[in-house]
């Protein structure tokens, strides 16, 4: 063994893949309880009570105690301080990963490389031979490749969109994503076998899909919540200045119900939507501000009124929506139905809404 490893990080791992499975029998136990999470990150980003980002790295006090406890770490920011990779919840990994349903001499097509830790995890189940991942940031790529050949794996990894995939190994049995999409990207649902389980972030949320026959496939959302960074594409900014130009109109939802019961459905009905929330000096809510990928932008203030710009209007959706769910609605009620001209999600029995997915991921 060449990595760093003694009593406290190994009693670290087990305890953690202890929790994670919470008493019951999971099959990602033994991946959890060997594959050492600090190698995959030796260093992460916390953010202090004035926001300022802090590292946190191997030998220092609490670093282990953090690396092995159910929480998404932040392994990289941009020159503005964005995150831009991390290590996702375990809590979240393992439902994934159990919801891809992986059978010995499963071909897996992983979207987000990141770290590595992930696909160590996969590769532990699999073999590293039926492992295949792309993540558009060189640098990832190098040190998860690293990592992973320090604990002795080595994936097929590259750079690139993985959005497109990774042809050359394809057909995969399983596909997951670990990085938030609006839909599922036509050139990886070629890659999948008929059969294959596509496990995607979509808004919010996390669907399950079955690859039907080529081109079309079908599944639930997880009940779930989840939040995963945007693939990387350029999405025009909120115009907060030109909303806030235009004549007010009454709006009958409250700005927090965004924030709240309506945060999935508006992903799914706005998708790729953003959002932010003015307080007033007590942290109470004054107004939300909500914009799409065209720019569009709407902000709702508490008093009731709101004030929208754009070719969307997007806060007339959230009204919709509003109309249709009193209180926030259990995932596993939304099913994505992909065909080669159009991908939908529709909620709840035949007949009820339905919204189109954007044709591109
Ligand atoms: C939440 S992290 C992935 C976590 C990873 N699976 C792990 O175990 O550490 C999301 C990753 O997606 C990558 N990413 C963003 N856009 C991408 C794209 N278009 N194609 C491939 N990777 C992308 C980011 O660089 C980032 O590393």
């Amino acid at each position: 063994m060449n990595w760093p490893d003694n009593g406290a990080s190994a009693a670290a791992r087990q305890q953690l893949a202890a929790a994670l499975a919470a008493g019951r029998v999971s099959e990602w136990s033994d991946a959890f309880a060997t594959v050492p999470r600090h190698v995959f990150v030796p260093r992460f980003y916390r953010q202090d009570a004035e926001g300022a980002w802090q590292t946190m790295a191997w030998g220092e006090p609490g670093y282990l105690e953090t690396v092995y406890s159910d929480a998404a770490l932040t392994t990289q920011l941009d020159d503005h301080g964005v995150p831009t990779s991390s290590s996702s919840q375990p809590s979240l990994m393992l439902s994934m990963l159990e919801a891809l349903d992986i059978d010995e001499g499963h071909r897996v097509f992983e979207l987000g490389t990141g770290t590595g830790y992930n696909l160590a995890l996969l590769s532990h189940r699999l073999g590293d031979t039926n492992v295949t991942s792309v993540d558009v940031d060189p640098g990832l790529i190098e040190t998860a490749a690293r990592h992973l050949q320090t604990v002795g794996f080595t994936p097929t990894v590259a750079v690139g969109d993985g959005a497109k995939g990774y042809p050359s190994r394809a057909p995969y049995d399983r596909i997951i994503a670990t990085v938030g999409l609006h839909m599922i990207p036509q050139l990886l649902l070629a890659q999948a076998s008929v059969g294959a389980v596509i496990v995607l972030p979509l808004g919010y949320g996390i669907v399950r899909a079955t690859v039907t026959s080529p081109g079309h496939a079908t599944g639930r959302f997880l009940v779930t919540p989840a939040h995963f960074m945007a693939r990387r594409t350029i999405g025009a900014k909120p115009q907060f200045e030109a909303a806030g130009q235009q004549s007010p109109t009454d709006s009958s939802v409250p700005p927090a119900d965004l924030l709240g019961r309506l945060k999935f459905p508006a992903s799914v009905a706005l998708p790729g939507y953003g959002s932010c929330s003015w307080r007033d000096g007590d942290g109470q809510l004054e107004a939300v501000g909500l914009w799409t990928p065209d720019g569009s932008t709407a902000i709702a203030h508490v008093s009731g009124t709101v004030r929208q710009y754009g070719p969307q209007r997007p806060w007339d959706t959230v009204e919709d929506l509003a109309k249709v769910f009193n209180s926030e609605p259990d995932r596993a009620d939304f099913l994505l139905t992909v065909t080669p001209t159009g991908q939908t999600v529709s909620y709840g029995d035949r007949g009820g809404p339905s919204w189109s997915l954007p044709a591109t991921p």
